[in-house]
């Protein structure tokens, strides 16, 4: 299937970085037609570009030549996907405003196609308010945001803002479109829970934890991205819908219980990196419960545990826990994997500063006999890599299975 992709490039260091992304989207299939802003053109050359695109480079919304060929409007129409790598914080502002003043704004306002834009930028710039405000506006407009990573950066200082990887941009905006049909996972099914659950204490008020959803929705989203058939059940969150995935939305751990013995059916793997109560209320109080006495007991029962369940299927799938804990972190979830019965078990330190509610995260992955450790990167990329992983199990135990050519993904400059 060929895919129409525009990349824009807009101007900043990660802009070296565009020819390698041209190839990797020309390798998953895609026409590539790149619009430069006036500054990207400090960063990388046109004629390089030009070479790996095999198209001509467009960048001025005044050229009559080129307009003539192809107008800007043709241009937005042509597009089944408009990519900014990199993505610089000007023009994620530009973008926002709904200014036009060049050519790749003023078709990222003329499509209809899916955006997704990869920020590349550095650290304090990105962790700005007035970035991350444009970041959420951008979200909630349906915006597609690609990371950044973790990582050194070109001004010598570390932090998130870098760019992606340009494989693993490349493998989100085909999987984002749905140009399916590669990857690690290719026809496997595949189930993630994500987020918190609420237990309802009465109708205003619950028990709830710090989760986010953003773990097992990267869990998801790698997971689609190769070639999976995802679905990911849910806990409340504030997080987009991964692009190419089926997402059900639940609230208590009982929802959660019953929507991933729903989805479960004829599942390869299943990852279980929501945050599941492990107590409610015994009893929902019907009418907001009124403040009279001093102090007040509330009854806790325990809530099922949905990955134990799964994993006592008859035909359970392979099977992946994540096990959040403070303290002895990998002897806890040693415990757990064995107590569970999984076949692998993430483990992560959570806390006020790691774990929960963050852009990042490290891990160690344990199973019976052997254990790998994951530095803290993105959540994006740490997925990406604990994905690569869980397959390499997850065929080695379906043994004469053939395991489907690799797509991801490097890490470092
Ligand atoms: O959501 P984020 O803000 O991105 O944070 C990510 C995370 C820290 C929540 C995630 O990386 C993580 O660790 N998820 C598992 C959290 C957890 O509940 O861990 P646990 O050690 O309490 O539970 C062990 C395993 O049993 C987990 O896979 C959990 O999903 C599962 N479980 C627990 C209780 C229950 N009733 N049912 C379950 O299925």
């Amino acid at each position: 299937m060929t895919v129409n992709v525009v990349l824009g490039i807009s101007g900043g260091i990660a802009a070296y970085k565009a020819p390698d992304l041209v190839r990797r989207l020309r390798e998953r299939g895609a026409d590539v037609q790149i619009v430069m802003t006036a500054s990207a053109e400090e960063f990388v050359t046109s004629t390089a570009l030009q070479a790996v695109s095999g198209r001509p480079i467009r960048s001025n919304l005044w050229d009559k030549e080129a307009e003539a060929a192809m107008s800007h409007i043709e241009l937005a129409r042509w597009a089944d996907v408009v990519l900014i790598a990199p993505s610089t914080a000007e023009v994620m502002a530009r973008i926002v405003s709904g200014g036009a003043p060049d050519l790749l704004t003023t078709i990222c306002l003329a499509t209809e196609a899916p955006i997704a834009l990869a920020p590349a930028m550095n650290h304090v710039m990105w962790s700005n308010p007035a970035t991350q405000a444009n970041r959420q506006v951008l979200e909630e407009r349906g915006i597609h945001i690609l990371g950044p990573g973790i990582g050194s950066q070109a001004c010598g200082e570390t932090g998130s803002g870098r760019m992606l990887e340009p494989d693993v941009i490349a493998a989100q905006v085909v999987a984002l479109i749905g140009g399916k049909g590669e990857g690690l996972l290719q026809g496997r099914k595949v189930v993630v829970t994500a987020g918190p659950t609420r237990e309802a204490i009465d109708p205003v008020r619950y028990i709830t934890n710090r989760s986010s959803g953003k773990m097992g929705y990267a869990m998801a989203s790698a997971a689609s991205t190769q070639g999976a058939e995802v679905t990911l059940v849910s806990g409340p969150v504030n997080l987009p819908e991964p692009p190419g995935v089926t997402v059900v939305q639940v609230e208590s751990a009982e929802d959660m219980y019953t929507a991933t013995h729903d989805a479960i059916g004829d599942t390869d793997i299943f990852i279980a990196a929501a945050a599941v109560a492990d107590y409610r209320p015994a009893a929902v109080v019907q009418q907001k419960i009124k403040k009279n006495d001093e102090a007040m007991r509330l009854e806790l029962v325990r809530c099922p545990d949905i990955l134990a369940s799964v994993a006592a299927l008859d035909a359970a799938p392979f099977t992946v826990g994540f096990a959040a804990e403070t303290e002895n972190v990998t002897d806890y979830a040693r415990g757990k994997l064995a107590k569970k019965k999984l076949d692998l078990i993430v483990a992560n330190r959570v806390g006020r500063d790691c774990g929960f509610d963050r852009d990042d995260n490290a891990a160690t992955v344990l199973w019976n006999n052997g254990e790998k450790q994951f530095p803290t990167a993105s959540k994006t990329e740490l997925a990406h890599d604990l994905l690569e992983l869980i397959a390499e199990h997850f065929y080695a135990m379906r043994g004469s299975e053939t395991q489907p050519k690799l797509t991801v993904i490097s890490s470092n400059d």
